[in-house]
This record gives C-alpha cells, sequence and structure tokens, in this order.
C-alpha cells in the first residue's frame, strides 16, 4: 500500500473508533438511565398511592406505617440519592450551630407523578452531634428514612396528654445507618428524636396531614422535653415546651 493511502487508511479508521467510543459512551450513558430511573419512578409512584390511601382515610394511620416503612425498606438508595441530586444538594448545605436544616426536595426529575401531592417532604441536614429536637405529631403520619451518615434516634409512644405535661413511654432507642428508617402516628412512636453521631447526617422525610379522623387537632408538631420524671412502668413525665426551649435543650 502507498504510504499516503496508509495514511489516510489509518486516519479514517482512528476517526471510526472514536466515533465508536462516543456512540458507546452515549449508549452507556442511556442504559444507566434506563436501568435506575424507572426503579425510583415506581417507588416514588408507590409512595403516592400510599399517601393517597391515607390521606383520604382508606385504610388506618398504624396500616399506613407499615406500608411506608415497607417502602422505605425496598428503597435503591443510590438510585433515590441520584435523583434527588444528593450531592450537589449536600455540598451546599449551610449548617445551623443548633438543630438540623430542612432542605426542600425537588420531583422534577421523577417521571409520572402527579404535581398535586398529598404529602409534604423535606430532607433533614445536621452536623455531628444536632439534632431534628424531640417533637410528637398531632393528627399526622410520618417516616424517616437515613440518606448518609448515622444517627442515635429515638422514638416514644404519646400515651397520654396532660395540661402541661405528655405521658411518654420509650419505644426505640438504637443507631440507624444509611437506609434505615422509622414512622410515626398518632397511635405508634409518635414522638421522635434523631441525633447526629456522623460529622454529617441526612435524613429524608415526608409527611401526611389528617390521618386521623378521631383527632380533633389541627396537623402538626407538638415539643417535648423527653428527659422528664420517670414514673412507674417505665413511664416518663415530659414537659410540653416550645421550639426555642427544646433547640436550646437539644438542638
Ligand atoms: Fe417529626
Amino acid at each position: 500500500m502507498p504510504l499516503e493511502t496508509r495514511r489516510e487508511f489509518t486516519r479514517q479508521a482512528l476517526q471510526s473508533l472514536t466515533a465508536l467510543a462516543l456512540i458507546e459512551g452515549l449508549a452507556g450513558h442511556r442504559l444507566f438511565g434506563a436501568d435506575v430511573q424507572p426503579i425510583v419512578d415506581d417507588w416514588f409512584k408507590e409512595l403516592d398511592a400510599i399517601t393517597h390511601e391515607i390521606h383520604d382515610h382508606k385504610v388506618k394511620d398504624v396500616e399506613f406505617q407499615k406500608s411506608l416503612e415497607g417502602l422505605y425498606a425496598r428503597v435503591d438508595l443510590p438510585a433515590l440519592l441520584k435523583s434527588l441530586d444528593f450531592d450537589r444538594m449536600a455540598a451546599g448545605v449551610n449548617y445551623p450551630a443548633k438543630g438540623a436544616k430542612s432542605l426542600p426536595v425537588d420531583f422534577k426529575q421523577i417521571a409520572g407523578l402527579p404535581t398535586k401531592l398529598v404529602f409534604g417532604r423535606q430532607i433533614f441536614a445536621m452536623a455531628k452531634g444536632r439534632s431534628v429536637v424531640p417533637h410528637g405529631h398531632d393528627n399526622m403520619a410520618t417516616g424517616f428514612l437515613v440518606l448518609k451518615g448515622t444517627c442515635r434516634g429515638r422514638h416514644y409512644d404519646r400515651v397520654e396528654d396532660l395540661d402541661d405535661h405528655y405521658i411518654i413511654r420509650p419505644t426505640i432507642d438504637r443507631a440507624f445507618k444509611p437506609g434505615e428508617y422509622s414512622s410515626i402516628s398518632d397511635h405508634k412512636d409518635n414522638v421522635h428524636w434523631f441525633t447526629a453521631t456522623s460529622d454529617h447526617a441526612f435524613i429524608f422525610n415526608i409527611h401526611v396531614n389528617n390521618t386521623d379522623p378521631g383527632n380533633p387537632n389541627i396537623p402538626g408538631r407538638v415539643y417535648i422535653d423527653p428527659m422528664g420524671e420517670e414514673l412507674a412502668g417505665g413511664l416518663i413525665k415530659a414537659e410540653k415546651v416550645n421550639h426555642e426551649r427544646v433547640n436550646q435543650l437539644y438542638g
């Protein structure tokens, strides 16, 4: 083969190889999207379905807790983090000196979700030793899923409401790592308190209001000091406090 012809042959071969690499790169990109995104889309569609069930009072709040925990148990955590654009979001957090920062959750990348959702959502971010402060809930069901880092998570049943106090019973007190979860309703594990035990911790949260037709209270948080007087039977007399006080004590 003459020299010029050989050079032209080599040039064309290199061009073809470059084109092939580009095509493979694109295919790889598409493949990744096809593999991961539908899993997350289906997960969010199921979240949408179960939150409608409790919102429409087709199931009891404790049944919703089981459904939500079942869904959290099946989460593809790397795929969820990707769909939440977690790394970019986590890099920009301005951690508060006390308590946890609530970050908005963007579902723009989730296909097929209706625009009107019946659940609220956020991500809590906190530095080591800081907490989602102890609080209970009225007429609300909610669940935590640890996204990154580790936490000490505590829950209490709210046994009785008195004028200035709640009577509570400790139900959960353990370490939570990424992918682990817990849930809350008027009837089970109503109070929670999560403290970061790693440099930073991130917790995904969804909540549904008006989940208990038998509760006349407006849905919301109630703040509580769970380190109160110990009563018989493992119960605790926990003072009702405001957010400023609980943040000062435990934030
Ligand atoms: Fe909560």
